[in-house]
C-alpha cells in the first residue's frame, strides 16, 4: 500500500508537470500576439482605448484555444499508441505509460475543446489525435477519450455528452479495442460506448444507453438502456418509418 501511495504521489508530480507544458507552450505564440494587437492601435480616449484592449484580449483568448487544440493534438499525433485491434498489456509497461501521458493531455484540452463541439475545429483536432473521422459527420462531444482507437464513419451524429472510451483495466491489466461507427449511425446524447465497440450502419444509440464492451449493434437496429438491449428491429423500424 506504501508503494501504491509513493508511485500516486510520483503520479501526481508527473500530471502537474506535463499541465505546465501543455498549458504553457501555446501561451509564448498568444503573448507575442496581444503585444502585436496592443501595438497597432491606440487612442487618448480612455473609452475606446479600454474597448479595443477588451476586443484584443478577447481575441487573444480565442487565439489561444486555437494554439492548445494545435499543440494538444500534434503531441497526441506524436505519442498515440498505434494499436489496430484489441491488446492486452500489463499495467506496468511502456505502452501504459504512454497511452497514461496521452489521457492527460486530453484531459488538460477538454475543458477547452467542449466549446468548439460541433465543428470543424474539433473534427480536424481529433482527425490529428489519430481519430478516423469520415465525411459529413456531426461530433457534439468532447470526450472521444481514445481518439487514436476510434473509427466513425461517414454522415454519423455522435450526441452532447456521449462518451467513447477504447480502453479498460481489467484483473490487473489495460485492454485497448477499436470502436467503430459505421455510416449513417447514431450516438445518443449522453450514451456511452465502452471498447470494442462496432455499431451498424444507421443504427441508433438511444440517449443514455450504454453499450458494452465488444457489442456489436447490428444495422438498422436502435438500442438503448443500461446496459442497452434491442428496442426496435430494423424490420419495426422500416414499418414505422413507412
Ligand atoms: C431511442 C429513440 C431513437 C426512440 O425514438 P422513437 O423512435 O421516436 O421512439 P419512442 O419515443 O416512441 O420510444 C420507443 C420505445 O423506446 C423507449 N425509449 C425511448 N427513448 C429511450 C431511451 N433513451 N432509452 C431507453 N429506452 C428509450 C420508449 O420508452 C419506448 O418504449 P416502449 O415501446 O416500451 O414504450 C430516441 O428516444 C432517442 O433517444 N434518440 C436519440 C436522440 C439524440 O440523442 N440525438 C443526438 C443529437 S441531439
Amino acid at each position: 500500500m506504501k508503494a501504491f501511495y509513493l508511485l500516486q504521489t510520483l503520479g501526481t508530480v508527473a500530471v502537474i508537470l506535463v499541465m505546465i507544458i501543455v498549458w504553457g507552450v501555446p501561451l509564448a505564440p498568444t503573448l507575442l500576439f496581444y503585444e502585436w494587437l496592443t501595438e497597432i492601435f491606440s487612442s487618448s480616449n480612455k473609452w475606446v482605448d479600454a474597448l479595443y484592449t477588451g476586443l484584443s484580449l478577447s481575441s487573444s483568448v480565442i487565439f489561444y484555444c486555437f494554439s492548445l487544440l494545435l499543440f494538444s493534438s500534434l503531441l497526441q499525433f506524436v505519442l498515440h499508441i498505434r494499436i489496430k485491434e484489441k491488446s492486452v498489456f500489463p499495467l506496468a509497461s511502456f505502452t501504459t505509460i504512454r497511452w497514461a501521458f496521452c489521457g492527460q493531455i486530453i484531459r488538460a484540452t477538454q475543458p477547452i475543446l467542449q466549446h468548439f463541439v460541433p465543428s470543424f475545429v474539433s473534427n480536424l483536432y481529433y482527425r490529428i489525435c489519430g481519430a478516423k473521422i469520415g465525411k459529413k459527420t456531426q461530433i457534439n462531444t468532447h470526450r472521444l477519450n481514445d481518439p487514436c482507437l476510434i473509427r466513425i464513419d461517414d454522415g454519423c451524429v455522435v450526441g452532447g455528452g456521449a462518451t467513447f472510451n477504447g480502453h479498460l483495466v481489467e484483473k490487473g491489466e489495460i485492454v485497448f479495442a477499436p470502436i467503430h461507427m459505421k455510416a449513417g449511425s447514431l450516438v445518443g446524447a449522453g450514451a456511452t460506448v465502452q471498447p470494442g465497440v462496432t455499431i451498424g450502419e444507421n443504427a441508433v444509440i438511444a440517449s443514455h444507453g450504454l453499450i458494452p464492451k465488444y457489442r456489436t449493434i447490428p444495422q438498422n437496429e436502435v438500442w438503448g438502456g443500461l446496459p442497452a438491449r434491442i428496442i426496435q428491429s430494423s424490420s419495426e423500424r422500416r414499418e414505422m418509418n413507412s
